[in-house]
């Protein structure tokens, strides 16, 4: 196992969180110090655009790029909203960077908010994470009291409100305009774009929207450099570590920090340790549930935006989710698809009525009464529902959907001559 730089996960130790007597200890808040007694704004913004950070949440937006569409230079009220609602399943990074050590959170969310000239921020956080929640509401309190929190942080002049609030706990207030929706307690539809956030966000007024862990790289940024942290990755063109959730058929299933661009392959053997009971390695969703498979075939695939992208695939949240050879894709495909049509709010007629339409064919197909025309009417679907629905929930759904048909289309057919699934006998 090559030996690479820890950043957020540098503290962690299983089973206990860091507070802020040992943050400080091992170097934390001096990012803090540095930032708003050494930097201005607009020099933390460049620094965080030239470090090539990408957000964490799914989407891979470059994080400085966003920072910069924003009017910083505005008065009045503006908002920074950290999006924990991690719904997505086999996506787990958020919950275990915030409960190993949260005030790198924190910490991330005061520089950004100094960065943006942001005076009120939210952190909206899964429903189900009541110990994340609780490590969150004791960094705050700590943060406060360290003076690092509210009126004139450091007599820099500079005073940030930072709140913590509960999701309802639904996939789709993950979505960022439906989560604004919902900090405003309305229903949680997503809203249509443009406008951005960043032009009217929550309340109407401006709002940068970033995930967990891209706020969580920004102390690291701001002490080490754009360039140091650019050189964490292993590609080329490629910035920073990232945590990499595993789970599935394999033989360990933790969640790791990994230099951007280490191979599936190693992912596979080194930190998962193999698929499990011995069995061969079929297919994996390289990063949650709504990013399109990858087969045996990807193992020297980098797990980074750009080569993920060229085999057709995604990096999406970094949740890796293997199968074994022993497990049927159209079974597979239809868990997944069953939880998105669970999940979606129904604004929109493509996602509301197309995804239980998709369960229903695979459904069909994996019983045995599937026919050659359901094959067809499963790409037309495919097509159909990608780019028409209000917003990218019934497109992530189709992820999967969409490589079933191309990786797996031989198993599909497989299925209709047989009159069954033939993994079962
Ligand atoms: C249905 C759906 C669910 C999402 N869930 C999350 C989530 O739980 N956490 C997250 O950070 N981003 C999620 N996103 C992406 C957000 O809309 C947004 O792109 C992200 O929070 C921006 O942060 P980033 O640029 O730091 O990645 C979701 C998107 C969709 C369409």
């Amino acid at each position: 196992m090559k030996k690479h730089t820890l950043l957020l996960f540098k503290n962690r130790r299983p089973g206990e969180t860091v507070f802020i007597e040992e943050y400080r200890k091992q170097g934390g808040y001096t990012a803090l110090f540095k930032a708003l007694r050494e930097m201005t704004p607009a020099e933390i913004r460049d620094t965080v655009k030239a470090s090539g950070l990408r957000g964490r949440g799914g989407a891979g937006f470059p994080t400085g790029t966003k920072w910069s569409f924003f009017p910083s230079d505005q008065g009045g009220q503006k908002y920074l909203v950290c999006n924990g609602d991690e719904m997505e399943p086999g996506t787990y990074k958020d919950r275990v960077l915030i409960e190993a050590d949260p005030h790198q959170l924190v910490e991330g969310m005061i520089i950004a908010a100094y960065a943006m000239q942001i005076p009120t921020g939210y952190i909206f956080i899964r429903y189900a994470y009541k110990n994340a929640f609780d490590c969150l509401q004791r960094a705050l309190a700590e943060a406060s009291e360290a003076g690092f929190l509210g009126k004139n942080i450091l007599g820099s002049g500079f005073s940030f409100e930072l709140h913590l609030h509960g999701s309802a706990g639904r996939y789709i207030l993950g979505e960022e305009t439906a989560l604004l929706n919902g900090l405003e307690g309305k229903r949680a539809n997503p809203r249509s774009k443009p406008p951005f956030p960043a032009v009217r966000g929550l309340f109407d007024k401006p709002t940068t929207v970033n995930n967990v862990e891209t706020l969580a790289n920004v102390p690291h940024i701001i002490n080490g450099g754009a360039d140091w942290f650019a050189s964490l990755a292993y590609t080329e063109g490629g910035a920073g570590t990232k945590l990499f959730g595993l789970s599935g058929h394999l033989e360990s299933t933790e969640c790791h920090e990994l230099p951007i661009g280490i191979t599936l392959g190693d992912v596979v053997r080194e930190y998962g340790k193999g698929v499990w009971q011995g069995r061969r390695f079929k297919a994996c969703l390289p990063g949650g549930a709504s990013t399109p498979y990858l087969t045996a075939e990807h193992m020297t695939v980098p797990l980074d935006f750009a080569p993920l992208e060229q085999v057709g695939s995604r990096l999406g949240t970094g949740g890796v989710t293997v199968f074994d050879d022993h497990t049927c894709m159209v079974e597979a495909t239809l868990n997944l698809n069953r939880f998105f049509a669970r999940e979606s709010c129904g604004w929109c007629t493509p996602c509301r009525d197309g995804l239980p339409y998709v369960s229903w064919l695979l459904e069909k197909i994996e019983k045995g009464q599937g026919t050659m025309e359901d094959i067809d009417n499963l790409r037309h679907q495919v097509h159909n529902i990608n780019g028409r629905s209000f917003c990218a929930l019934a497109m992530g759904a189709m992820g999967p959907v969409e490589s079933l048909l191309r990786l797996f289309e031989e198993e599909i057919v497989d299925h209709i001559r047989k009159g069954r699934c033939p993994l079962k006998s």
